[in-house]
């Protein structure tokens, strides 16, 4: 039985299948409509979320299958104490696959190692996002027609941002990738990243202003200011607009740069920019939802 703990996971030949199974599930989304009658998928929600949750549930649904669950701990049995463990025993009794999503970092392995089904991790607090980034790599992939030879910015919170930590540690496998991280000092990605890049000779910059480097970029990843993981209010209010992409900075990038956010947004990207073509954080989140698709029946081995 296999789990989705970190995007590493699979490999890249793995990824490539996933990928093109979740891109024939776009182009002939009726193939699939009965693909999971009667599974079901729990979604475990401990941390509050409406895309990652409510995407698996629409892949669940648009494959036939059913959803059970919870996305807040106050509602579970977590709020009498019981531990993840015990839960994941009990939900492996109801459901056929799970997608877990908690403020512990390492939670969702816990319960993997518990679990009598599938367990997807969902999310665990600064560490892992790896739905999120395969949703990545399948946008980039199917809007660049590749994932190897182009210089990605990443903007915005790169230390508590774990859509960032995931997705970085799912590109250093593809070839000649130049990393720019656009950030402030308080924000910078982790020393264990690039401690990493260092070790692979994989070549990064670190830079606080956005405008000097936006002409150099093919892919701009912007994300929001993780406020739930800031110790103190003050810190927060004072980095939460660091960044704002607008059009006026738009006017810096190529033509055809592609510009992603894992969403919710919330000031980073300012609204008159989404009619840019070259925007593509919207189609992103319908990308989300089939490589869902295709994860689940990866992991039912259905595929
Ligand atoms: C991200 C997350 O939860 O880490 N959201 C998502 O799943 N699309 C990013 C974020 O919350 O900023």
């Amino acid at each position: 039985m296999r789990h989705l703990m970190s995007p590493l996971d699979f490999s890249t030949e793995e990824l490539d299948k996933l990928f093109d199974l979740a891109n024939d599930i776009e182009q002939n989304p009726q193939k699939y409509a009965h693909a999971c009658d009667g599974r079901i998928l729990a979604t475990c929600f401990y941390e509050p979320s409406t895309r990652t949750r409510l995407s698996f549930e629409s892949a669940m649904t648009r494959l036939g299958g059913r959803v059970i669950g919870f996305s807040d701990a106050a509602s579970s049995s977590a709020a009498k104490g019981e531990s993840v463990s015990d839960t994941i025993r009990i939900i492996s009794c109801y459901s056929d696959i799970c997608a877990m999503r908690h403020p512990k970092e390492g939670a969702p392995m816990v319960a993997a190692e518990r679990a009598g089904i599938p367990v997807i991790n969902a999310g665990d607090g600064g560490h892992q996002h790896p739905t999120q980034t395969l949703t990545d790599l399948l946008t980039i992939r199917s809007m660049k027609g590749k994932l190897d030879n182009f210089t990605i910015g990443l903007c915005g919170d790169l230390k508590f941002g774990r859509t960032v930590h995931s997705l970085i540690n799912a590109l250093v496998r593809y070839k000649n990738i130049r990393f720019i991280f656009i950030s402030p000092e308080e924000l910078k990605v982790p020393d264990y990243i690039t401690d990493m890049l260092k070790e692979r000779n994989i070549p990064y910059e670190e830079v606080i202003r956005l405008e000097d480097v936006m002409p150099h970029l093919d892919i701009l990843y912007m994300t929001r200011v993780q406020k739930e993981r800031f110790f103190n209010e003050e810190d927060y209010v004072r980095l939460k607009d660091f960044y704002i992409l607008d059009t006026v900075k738009m006017t810096l990038a190529k033509k055809d740069i592609l510009v992603l956010h894992p969403l919710p947004r919330v000031n980073e990207i300012s609204v008159e920019v989404d009619d840019d073509p070259r925007a593509a954080y919207f189609k992103q989140a319908q990308y989300g939802v089939y490589v869902r698709m295709a994860l689940i029946l990866t992991l039912l081995e259905l595929a």
